[in-house]
């Protein structure tokens, strides 16, 4: 346990992120004057889709406005800035890498959404909330990197109220192969851990979850369509995504991985 947490966040750490980003954005041409959370999209979305995934989780999630959003393992804050500014959400936001978490929330001050978003270093095994505090808990490409997916279902239950939901994307495994490394969650296997869909359903409903949804969308996983702002080869999860990207649609096409996303609710 204590070899992977540190294996992750080595592998997603990196100095002067907030600098990097700004002025990978800038050197692209874009107006850093006075940002919104969409000034950010074409760097902060780390996930396969990338804004696409992002909107189409949010449409199956049926996010009521204002809702009180968990952002369970945040990264640099995409997602947060994107359901505080399009829903009004209230975020709490949590995440392993206190390098991602330091750029999470410079780049929402910047945004002026700091007063809906709050960030937080943590593992999201272990959420510091009160039982039933929220209405969503949202989690983007996370899990491949959670041993002990059942315990993250149980905290992701015990947080929620009654009638509130969980929205996640995710890679999951086939069970017909092993997926070519280095992938953009895990530069060796040692840290990735990939389940089938049938044990992962399982374990939702075995927690109390109802399946609400449960999308396999081809494009909802490994094809990002290309930013409109071009950061070259700069990526906020290293230089070395484009052949990390690559063996995801590699791992897709010999049906080795797939892209889930999944909501489930707690029954009322
Ligand atoms: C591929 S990034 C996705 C970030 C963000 N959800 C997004 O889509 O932009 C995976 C993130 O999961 C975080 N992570 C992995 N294991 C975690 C854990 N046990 N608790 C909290 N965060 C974790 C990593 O630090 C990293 O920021």
């Amino acid at each position: 346990m204590a070899d992977t947490v540190s294996s992750v966040q080595s592998h997603y750490g990196s100095d002067d992120l907030t600098g990097q980003i700004l002025r990978a954005l800038e050197g692209a041409g874009q107006d850093l004057a006075n940002p919104n959370a969409e000034t950010f999209y074409p760097a902060d979305q780390l996930h396969g889709g990338g804004l696409n995934t992002t909107k189409r989780q949010a449409e199956l999630a049926a996010i009521p406005d204002g809702a009180r959003v968990l952002d369970a393992g945040c990264g640099i804050g995409g997602s947060s800035r994107f359901l505080a500014q399009n829903f009004g959400c209230r975020v709490e936001a949590m995440d392993l890498t206190q390098d991602y978490v330091d750029a999470a929330k410079a780049l929402t001050e910047m945004c002026g959404l700091e007063t809906q978003i709050n960030y937080r270093q943590g593992d999201i095994t272990e959420l510091p909330f009160d039982d039933q505090s929220f209405d969503l808990v949202w989690c983007q490409n996370v899990t491949m990197n959670i041993e002990d997916k059942p315990r993250l279902f149980g905290e992701v239950f015990r947080v929620l109220r009654p009638g509130g939901r969980y929205a996640f994307s995710h890679a999951a495994g086939t069970g017909t192969g092993a997926p070519y490394y280095p992938l953009p969650w895990a530069r060796e296997p040692h840290y990735s851990f990939l389940e089938t869909e049938d044990r992962i359903l399982g374990w939702l409903q075995d927690t109390g979850f109802q399946v609400l949804e449960n999308a396999n969308e081809a494009d909802s996983f490994g094809s990002a369509k290309r930013p409109t702002v071009d950061l070259g080869r700069f990526s906020v999860m290293g230089e070395d995504m484009p052949e990390r990207g690559a063996n995801t649609q590699r791992s897709i096409a010999d049906g080795r991985i797939k892209g889930m996303i999944v909501v489930a609710g707690r029954p009322d």
